[in-house]
């Protein structure tokens, strides 16, 4: 049961140092499974339907604001300029989630909760007429996590790690960083915070107790996945998290159908979209916006980043294709690599040991072996020979090459752009095309073919009178 008269601000922590990642990037933007971390929260709190996000930005914050604005132009940047803690974090966050009546806090660095998760959050500390609600978890070895404390009175309290004394330390719940708080009661503690406590921070999760003793209500929702709440401190936080994000991508997908030979080395991005009775081999990898429809099969070793592949293609591993549109039925690889903006219509063929950059393979069209086809458009129907060269560039700029439909391009034809063949047209093998070829002609652009007679017999004279004089 959602409240729609009230309103929430989801508020994401992502401008700490990640001083444990050891690394010169901001932590938020390490990548997972090709995205940066601070990419999942965001998706999250919007797939569970909340509008009003922002993103707390601090430790080389123009960078995470540069990829925040960029990816979600309706998402805030609120800047931390100095980052004293997760309370200073929220404090300074305050002009900006002062107009909502509650808050959500998610700590940038837990990727993996879910959308259902943080909405039955919110839904319950609505109402329940909670002041602050957060998750919790338990893990076997909760070392690093902040512990949650249930004290013998009813209240709760948040022990950091480092804070925490050896009794303390054998507890397993822990808090997964993700909060649901009401305006007031957060607007009331949130200047009370002091940061008397081993690391020299203000805490958020020391308002708990001031708005419990302010005689607010204070609520814990324990999540049963220890998965979905992992935090990303280390490097092999980052590795087990990917791990964890891997195996949950690969099981929905599985769910709905895909047929995978080997899902401990297949690899599927989390924005990829597959449709009913695709089967993959083993050690595909699949990134991006990629989108692959019914019916295809993917063999082994292939990556595809950015590509929407259509109904029924087959593409033989190992390929690599990028930026790509590719239509139904159509035939790939083994060994093709696309790039760039390439767009091959319905049935057409890319085959073995074939490069093509920012090109338009026509319908039917194939490009069957060992060819180079950059910024060209190639017609329906036409038939390239192996070894075709398009000759894209003189050193200072890219030219295009125009062939049309129904072509036959003889093998090893260097097409030097710009450059353009027309309908029903052929080339002869070996032409080095520099002039354009008309409708229906037949261009040959080589050298004349000159045949010396007994040029084995010459020779074998020759041989021998060096022979006789001691040459070697
Ligand atoms: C925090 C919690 C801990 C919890 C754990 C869950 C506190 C004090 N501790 O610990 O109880 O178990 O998360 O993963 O909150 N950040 C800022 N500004 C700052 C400091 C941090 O924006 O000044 C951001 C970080 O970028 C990060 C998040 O807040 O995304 C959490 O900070 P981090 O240092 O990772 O806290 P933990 O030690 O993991
Ligand atoms: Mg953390």
């Amino acid at each position: 049961m959602k409240d729609e008269s009230q309103s929430l601000g989801v508020l994401v922590l992502a401008a700490g140092k990640g001083t444990r990642m050891n690394s010169s990037k901001p932590k938020v933007l390490e990548t997972l499974l090709e995205e940066p971390v601070i990419y999942y929260p965001v998706e999250a709190a919007k797939a569970a339907g909340f509008s009003n996000i922002a993103v707390l930005v601090g430790h080389r914050g123009d960078r995470v604001e540069e990829y925040v604005k960029k990816e979600w132009p309706d998402v805030d940047v609120v800047w931390q300029r100095e980052q004293l803690g997760t309370g200073h974090a929220v404090k300074v966050a305050g002009d900006w989630w002062m107009q909502f009546d509650n808050i959500m806090v998610v700590n940038g660095d837990v990727p993996l909760v879910l959308p259902q998760t943080i909405a039955g959050l919110y839904e319950k500390h609505v109402r329940m007429r909670l002041q602050c609600t957060f998750m919790s978890f338990m893990l076997e070895d909760p070392s690093g996590y902040g512990r949650v404390a249930r004290l013998a009175d009813g209240g709760v309290r948040i022990i950091e790690d480092k804070d925490a004394v050896d009794e303390e330390r054998m507890i397993h719940e822990i808090n997964a960083g993700v909060y649901v708080f009401s305006r007031d009661a957060l607007a009331e503690v949130i200047n009370h915070l002091g940061r008397g406590n081993e690391q020299n921070e203000y805490y958020l999760t020391d308002t708990i107790p001031l708005i419990g003793d302010t005689e607010g209500l204070v609520d814990v929702v324990l999540c049963d996945d220890p998965n979905e709440l992992l935090g990303i401190n280390t490097p092999m936080d980052l590795a087990a998290t990917a791990d964890a994000l891997h195996r949950r991508i690969l099981l929905r997908h599985m769910t709905n159908g895909l047929k995978c030979m080997d899902p401990a080395t297949t690899w599927i991005g989390p924005r990829v979209e597959i449709e009913q009775d695709v089967f993959l081999e083993p050690g595909v990898q699949i990134w991006g916006n990629t989108r692959i429809a019914a019916g295809v099969r993917i063999g082994a070793h292939t990556t595809l980043r950015d590509v929407s592949v259509g109904e029924g293609t087959v593409i033989l591993g190992p390929s690599v294709l990028s930026d790509a549109e590719i239509g139904r039925g159509a035939e790939i690889g083994p060994f093709a690599f696309l790039r760039g903006g390439v767009e091959m219509k319905d049935s057409s063929k890319v085959g073995r040991f074939v490069e093509i950059k920012k090109s338009v393979i026509g319908e039917g069209t194939k490009v069957p072996h060992l060819s180079y086809i950059g910024d060209t458009n190639i017609g329906a129907g036409t038939n390239i020979g192996a070894g075709t060269i398009t000759c894209n560039y003189d050193g200072s700029a890219k030219h295009r090459t125009t062939i049309g439909e129904g072509c036959f391009v003889g093998s090893d034809t260097m097409f030097v752009a710009p450059v353009a063949m027309g309908d029903n047209a052929s080339t002869a093998a070996g032409s080095v095309v520099t002039k354009d070829i008309p409708d229906g002609a037949l261009g040959i652009a080589r050298a004349r073919q000159t045949n010396i007679d007994k040029w084995y017999d010459r020779k074998s004279v020759e041989n021998q009178h060096k022979k006789d004089s001691g040459e070697s």
